[in-house]
Formats: structure tokens, C-alpha cells, sequence
């Protein structure tokens, strides 16, 4: 099923793509556009770019690119209806008829509602008499009734099916509740994923259940069974009480290991706190909370006691760092972890705890020196290397100045040495750096190239007249018609190419909006991607009628070569005509 152009138009027109980028992305204005740090990869310095004018995007770091539809696919992990229909609903546009019944968008809402479904069970069963185990494991660790209510807190018993029966009922299919994880099918015979734990929803940012992770009431391994990533849900890109944590007013948030001290947390009055689903902090974690600490606000980190924990510090910090944000660092003096300090203590304790949180680099530093011996001439300049390479890494001058302050003064040393060792450790990673970094550039477009239109390295010139000419023709539609006169679709050289300027040619001929934003319907992410690198390219070239001769007649050029590799499929007369193109051409 298609959309109506009018219809896209409308979605268009509601949706300015600066404004919907802008909610994902901080955009600083460079010129007629407009820049910032990539959401689709991790960087620094900002190769993202968006183009007002067009209405598009386009990533020189990694290539990703296309326009406001694109955009919303890939950051929403949307397909094509879906996208529009996010941007639809932003504003407020009901979708037309009979498009919305696209399969796997049903699908994911039918998980939906069985999680929902199952997450109220789970809850009821928790105060019924077979819920006694669960309920006293919850009392055991301190949580109120009114925390286990707020985070809807529930018990799947040992036995008994309770969710396929009652889901089943609910007009269920079995194939439903596999995908959503709360069943599986072994043998022909299907039963409940989740017996004899206690179990905590986790719950997205619209307030959708998405998972469940399920803990087991005694030692018993494995300690934690999570869902599966499933049609309603990442792992990697959700963060266990979001939900509530977003509210928060100083757009700060604690980030800790476990499910169990995220609640124990929101129980002593600390609503910030948030925990990642049973894996190790990511990228997209990170990026996820960039998006709603601002410019204002920042993560303190306050990982388990022990040396995993640890790890997870130095990992959390360089991601959280990489997208922007300020990091502080709690370290839990006595017990394992949050949820049992302040057991052990009071939230006023741990109150005070979070007061007394260092900066990222005054814990690394700290770390640093705990690993070597001070009283040693060896172990001091080793400390001191470390120290410069670590402080060679920090973007701001002021920051610089200040730890390298610090640590000249704990060692006795001029601060003036130390800037200087800094100042050379950072040329020496520049000068790598640019290089490798042109050297990615140029990698990562050939590869996107290769990936969307794999055809084109087999004729490099000719691909190249072709990528101009395309982009020539979406920065400057006016010239349709012209090159639509001179120009076949059979003689652009790649099946890609082909399909897109016949598209383009089309929509000119039928009168119809030529923008990238129509041919999302028609592509994939990646050929988008491909698609707005020819435009983009194109900004920075002469697009006149003569240029669009030129690529022509390359085309017409690399076709009569190629025709002539194969001249028992010519007629004398064809050999004579593409011979003399391939003279008066060259
Ligand atoms: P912890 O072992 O610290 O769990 O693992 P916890 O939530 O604090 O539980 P308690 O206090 O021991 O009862 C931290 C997180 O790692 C994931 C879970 O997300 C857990 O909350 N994890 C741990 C798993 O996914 N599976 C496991 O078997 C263990
Ligand atoms: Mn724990």
C-alpha cells in the first residue's frame, strides 16, 4: 500500500526536520546549515549535518544520511509506514485508511498488550496465596507495598502455566506469546518462560511494558532471567526506570548496576536513579541519557563495590564523556552495592555519599595512584605518564589546566613541565588522528557506496557521471526535463541508478514534487543514505546544463565501450555509430 503524495506532503509539512532532529540531536548553526554529534555513531567533533533547505541529513563521519523520514526510521529503528506514522501522530494526523495494518507494526503491538496483560498478572498472583514466597522475598529486602505497586512489581509461581492460560484466554496466539518472550514452545507442548521468580516490568518512556526480568528467590543460578530482545524491544537502548527518572527536575540521574537498586533507590527518595537491563552499559545507553541530561545535567555513577563494578566505571565514563555529558563518581565505602548501603545505613547516609561525589577525572586520577607505588621514583613517573595521558584526552584547555595543576602540585613538579608533555602527547594523537580519521571517511563512503549500490565499482568512471548527475538533477530539478530528452534510463549505467532517475524523470513528467523525501518510500536506509550523498556532493559543484552534458556524455561514452567489448552483438551499422562516439568523445 502507498501513501498519497498529499498525504506525505501534510506529514512534511508539520514535521520541519530541524525540529525533529533537534529533539535528538543539540544543532549548532554553521552557515545556511546546521551541525552536531552524530546519534548514529559515536564521535567528538560533529560531522552531522543538516540541510534545511532540502530538508536532509547527512553524517560524514559514518555516511548515514537521507531525509526527515530517514532520519526517523533509523533513530526509532522504524520501518518506512511506521516512520511516517510516528511523524503522523506527532502531529496529530490520523494515517488514511487501510495502511496501517502493516505486519510486524501489528505484531509489536500485539506483544505489547501481552506484556501488559502478563505484568498485571504477575502482580495479582504476588498478593494471592501463591504469591506468599514472592511477596515475603520483597518484604525481606525492605520494599513497601507501595514501592512494589508503583513499579508493578509481581511473582511468576513455580508451576502452573498461569500466563498461557490466561493470555490464551484473552484470545492469545501461542506464536504471540513466543515472540513476546513470555512463552516457548519445546516438544509441541508450550509453556510459561518465567517460573518461580519474582518479576519486574520494565517499562519504556510512553509507559509501554516492554520486558521483564525475573529474579530467582534464593542463590540458584542463573540469578536474573531478562527477556529476550523481541519485536517490542532492545535491550541495548532501553534503561530500567526511565520511565520515572526522566521527570526528574534537575535533569540529573544516578546510574547503578541492578534492577534491585534502581527500587531500593526510588524508595529512600532518589527518583533519579536508573539501571541498565542485564548487560553492560552501552553507546545507545549513552546517547539515550544525553538526550534528557541537557546541557544542565549530569550522571553519577555508582557501580557494585567489586572489581566488575569498577570496570563498569572507567567503560560508563569514556561513553558518557564521548557524547557530551558530565560525569561524577560515587564509591560505595562499605557493602556491595546502593540498594545495600542504604539497608545497611539510612538514605541520609547515602544522601551524603552522593554529596561527596568526585569528578570523573579526579576518580581516574585517584585510581591511577592506587595502582601505583608513590614512594618509588619508577612508580611516580608512571603514575605521571598515565596522569598526561589521561588529561591529553580531555577536550576543554580549562580542564586541562586544571587537573595538570593538580597533579603538578601533588608530585612536586613545575605545572608548566607537565602542560608542556601534555601539549606533545596531544600533537602526536592529532597527527594520527586526522589520518586516520580522512582514512575512515573515505573507507566508510566507499563502503556505504558498495553496500547500497554494490554495481558501481564495476564502472567507476561512469558511476561517478552517473552519482553527479543524480545529484545535479535532485539539487536542481528544474534540469529534468533537458536531461530527460538527451538521456535514457537504459543508458545510466548501474540498475540502482536506473531506477532512481527513471523515478525522477517520472515524477517530472507527471507533474509531481521532486524531493527526497518522496523516493523514501521506494528505498532502504542504506540506498537513502547513498541517494543524499549525491546531493550533498552536489551542493558543492556548478550545476549548470553544461555540466549535465558532460555526465552525459560520459555515460553515452562508457556505454559505447562497453557495447564495443562485445561486438558480435552489434550490426556493422551500431559498430560504426558507437565508434565514432567513442572518437569525438574522448
Ligand atoms: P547484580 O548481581 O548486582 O544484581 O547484577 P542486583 O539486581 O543488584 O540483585 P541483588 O541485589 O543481588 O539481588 C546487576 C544486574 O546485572 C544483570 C541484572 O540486570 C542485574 O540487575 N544480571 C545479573 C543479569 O541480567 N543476569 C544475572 O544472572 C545477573
Ligand atoms: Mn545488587
Amino acid at each position: 500500500m502507498r501513501l498519497p503524495d498529499s498525504f506525505i506532503q501534510q506529514v512534511l509539512d508539520r514535521n520541519d526536520i530541524e525540529q525533529v532532529v533537534s529533539s535528538y540531536v543539540a544543532l549548532k548553526r554553521r552557515g545556511r546549515n546546521l551541525v552536531g554529534l552524530c546519534p548514529f555513531h559515536g564521535e567528538k567533533t560533529p560531522s552531522f549535518t543538516l540541510y534545511p533547505e532540502n530538508g536532509s541529513f547527512y553524517c560524514f563521519g559514518c555516511g548515514a544520511g537521507g531525509d526527515v523520514i530517514t532520519f526517523v526510521r533509523r533513530i526509532e529503528h522504524l520501518d518506512y509506514l511506521d516512520a511516517v506514522k510516528w511523524l503522523a501522530d506527532k502531529a496529530g494526523l490520523p494515517m488514511p485508511e487501510n495502511v496501517s495494518d502493516d505486519k510486524t507494526s501489528r505484531l509489536r503491538v500485539r506483544v505489547l498488550e501481552a506484556n501488559r496483560e502478563a505484568a498485571r498478572l504477575y502482580h495479582r498472583i504476588l498478593y494471592a496465596p501463591e504469591g506468599r514466597a514472592g511477596l515475603d522475598y520483597y518484604h525481606r529486602r525492605g520494599y513497601t507495598d507501595a514501592t512494589i505497586r508503583h513499579f508493578g512489581l509481581g511473582y511468576a509461581p513455580p508451576s502452573g502455566n498461569p500466563v498461557l492460560r490466561a493470555l490464551r484466554e484473552k484470545g492469545f496466539h501461542d506464536e504471540e506469546l513466543e515472540a513476546a518472550f513470555l512463552c516457548r514452545r519445546k516438544e509441541g507442548s508450550v509453556y510459561d518462560l518465567f517460573r518461580n521468580r519474582v518479576m519486574i516490568p520494565i517499562i519504556d518512556i510512553r509507559g509501554n511494558v516492554i520486558a521483564f526480568g525475573g529474579r530467582v528467590l534464593d542463590d540458584s543460578k542463573p540469578k536474573y532471567l531478562n527477556s529476550a530482545d523481541t519485536p517490542a524491544f532492545r535491550k541495548s537502548e532501553n534503561l530500567f526506570a526511565l520511565n520515572f527518572a526522566k521527570n526528574n527536575a534537575g535533569r540529573s540521574f544516578i546510574l547503578c548496576e541492578g534492577y534491585m537498586d534502581v527500587i531500593a533507590l526510588h524508595q529512600a527518595g532518589f527518583p533519579q536513579a536508573v539501571a541498565a537491563l542485564g548487560t553492560s552499559f552501552t553507546e545507545e545507553h549513552a546517547r539515550l541519557l544525553a538526550r534528557y541530561t541537557g546541557d544542565a545535567g549530569e550522571v553519577t555513577l555508582i557501580f557494585d563495590a567489586d572489581g566488575a563494578g569498577k570496570k563498569g566505571t572507567q567503560r560508563a565514563i569514556d561513553l558518557l564523556r564521548a557524547v557530551g555529558v558530565r560525569v561524577r563518581v560515587v564509591t560505595i565505602p562499605d557493602g556491595k552495592d546502593p540498594d545495600e548501603f542504604i539497608r545497611r545505613h539510612s538514605p541520609e547516609r547515602f544522601r551524603l555519599l552522593l554529596e561527596g561525589a568526585v569528578g570523573d577525572m579526579g576518580y581516574r586520577l585517584a585510581e591511577l595512584r592506587l595502582h601505583n607505588d608513590l614512594n618509588t621514583p619508577e612508580g611516580k613517573v608512571r603514575y605521571m605518564r598515565q596522569a598526561t595521558d589521561l588529561i591529553a584526552g580531555l577536550d576543554s584547555p580549562v580542564e586541562r589546566e586544571v587537573y595538570a595543576g593538580q597533579v603538578a602540585a601533588q608530585m612536586s613538579v613545575q605545572k608548566s613541565t607537565l602542560l608542556e608533555q601534555i601539549r606533545q602527547t596531544i600533537e602526536r594523537r592529532e597527527r594520527g588522528s586526522r589520518k586516520t580519521q580522512m582514512a575512515r571517511i573515505v573507507r566508510r563512503q566507499q563502503q556505504e557506496t558498495v553496500r547500497a549500490n554494490p554495481e558501481a565499482a564495476a564502472h567507476p568512471r561512469a558511476a561517478a557521471a552517473e552519482e553527479s548527475l543524480i545529484g545535479l538533477l535532485l539539487q536542481n530539478p528544474d534540469s529534468i526535463a533537458y536531461v530527460a530528452r538527451q538521456l535514457d534510463p537504459s543508458q545510466m549505467i548501474t540498475p540502482l541508478g536506473r531506477d532512481i532517475y527513471a523515478r525522477l524523470v517520472d515524477r517530472q513528467q507527471k507533474g509531481l514534487m521532486v524531493d527526497l523525501a518522496y523516493l523514501s518510500a521506494d528505498y532502504d536506509e542504506a540506498q537513502m543514505a547513498y541517494i543524499t550523498s549525491m546531493l550533498q556532493a552536489a551542493r558543492d559543484r556548478v550545476n549548470s546544463l553544461e555540466e549535465a552534458d558532460r555526465y552525459i556524455a560520459v555515460l553515452r561514452q562508457e556505454q559505447a565501450a562497453s557495447l564495443l567489448a562485445r561486438p558480435e552483438e552489434l550490426t556493422p551499422e551500431q559498430i560504426r555509430e558507437q565508434l565514432a562516439l567513442l572518437r569525438k568523445e574522448r
